[in-house]
């Protein structure tokens, strides 16, 4: 129940106050009024509060440190008082909750432009929002999940679930420079999704990428999704093969997981697109790179073998 305010509760009050001012801690009432009401916000409870809110934003290994040098100082050698420790705590949990997001969002803490952290801000909300709602869902492989993004028509975002297995292996960035080396890259009608932007840091790894208008082609191929209207088997593979021959000629590029999942069939016109460089391989960096062509065209083969079963 809340406590009932009498005449006498009133009197005291106002007899604090003028304490206040005749003590010179104030200058006048309202700002005795003031005073109040802050140590009416800064209590105990407040302060555990704020030490809660450490682990909220990732200080949970420095909170006991933390949480026992305040109260030390406020209960102990009394050379704080409770809001001042209030404030202060309020300061470092603002900051770091900032850092954290900054982190997310690929940004440097001392980033200036406001648009820049504002669309980037607004960015990461978005795909935290797209990677929980499974209707915007794409399709997922060992590694990833992927989503279209709900404020932003014609994107989508692949999240990095297991970033154990990825990060042996590759990063968002360097997946990134595969398909930022073959945007504008078409050959026999054949591309690959053009980056816009990769994220990694605070838990958060993804790439944001252009969104095919296409349908899987193991999922196809396996019956579990109609195969586009003008897909050709032969005339498919006549274009993949022109296109991953170029992209190792011209562009020094081998993709190295060429399997039907990593695959699209084209929902307008039934060609196809190369997506997943998440094991791709540059050239000068090839151990073998006649081994990594004849793995990409057999990745080739073991594709069409599959879908020429399926249409029997
Ligand atoms: N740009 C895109 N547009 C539409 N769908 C996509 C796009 N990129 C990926 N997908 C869908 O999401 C699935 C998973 O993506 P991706 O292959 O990149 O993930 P992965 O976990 O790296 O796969 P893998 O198991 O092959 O390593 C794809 O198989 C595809 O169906
Ligand atoms: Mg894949």
């Amino acid at each position: 129940m809340r406590e009932r305010y009498t005449y006498e509760k009133a009197e005291t009050e106002t007899a604090k106050l003028k304490k206040m001012v005749s003590n010179d801690e104030v200058s006048n009432y309202n700002e005795a009024e003031e005073v109040v009401k802050e140590n009416q916000k800064y209590t105990d409870d407040y302060l555990d509060y704020l030490f809660d809110r450490l682990d909220d934003v990732g200080l949970t290994e420095k909170r006991e440190e933390v949480e026992n040098s305040f109260i030390e100082a406020v209960y102990d050698s009394k050379t704080k008082t409770i809001s001042d420790a209030c404030k202060e705590l309020e300061v470092i949990i603002q900051l770091r909750a900032q850092s954290v997001e900054f982190l997310r969002a690929g940004l440097s803490i001392n980033e200036k432009d406001v648009d820049i952290v504002d669309a980037r801000f607004n960015l990461v909300h978005d795909i935290d929002a797209s990677t929980n709602n499974q209707e915007l869902f794409l399709g997922s492989g060992n590694i990833a999940r992927v989503y279209s993004l709900a404020d932003e028509p014609g994107l989508c975002v692949k999240k990095i679930i297991n970033e154990v297995g990825y990060s042996q292996e590759n990063s968002v960035a360097s997946e990134a420079r595969f398909q930022n080396d073959l945007s504008g890259f078409e050959v026999a009608g054949v591309r690959t999704p053009y980056v816009k932007e990769t994220l990694s840091g605070g838990g958060l790894t993804v790439i944001v990428m252009e969104e095919l208008d296409a349908v899987n082609f193991e999922i196809a191929a396996k019956g579990k999704a109609p195969i586009p209207a003008g897909f050709d088997i032969d005339d498919f593979f006549d274009r993949l093969k022109q296109y991953i021959n170029a992209m190792h000629e011209e562009k020094g590029i081998f993709h190295k997981d060429l399997a039907p999942r990593n695959i699209m069939i084209c929902n307008k016109t039934g060609n196809p697109f190369v997506i997943d460089f998440g094991r791709s391989e540059y050239l000068a960096d090839a151990k073998n790179s006649e081994l990594s062509k004849d793995k990409d065209f057999a990745g080739i083969e073991a594709s069409r073998a599959l879908m020429r079963k399926s249409l029997e």
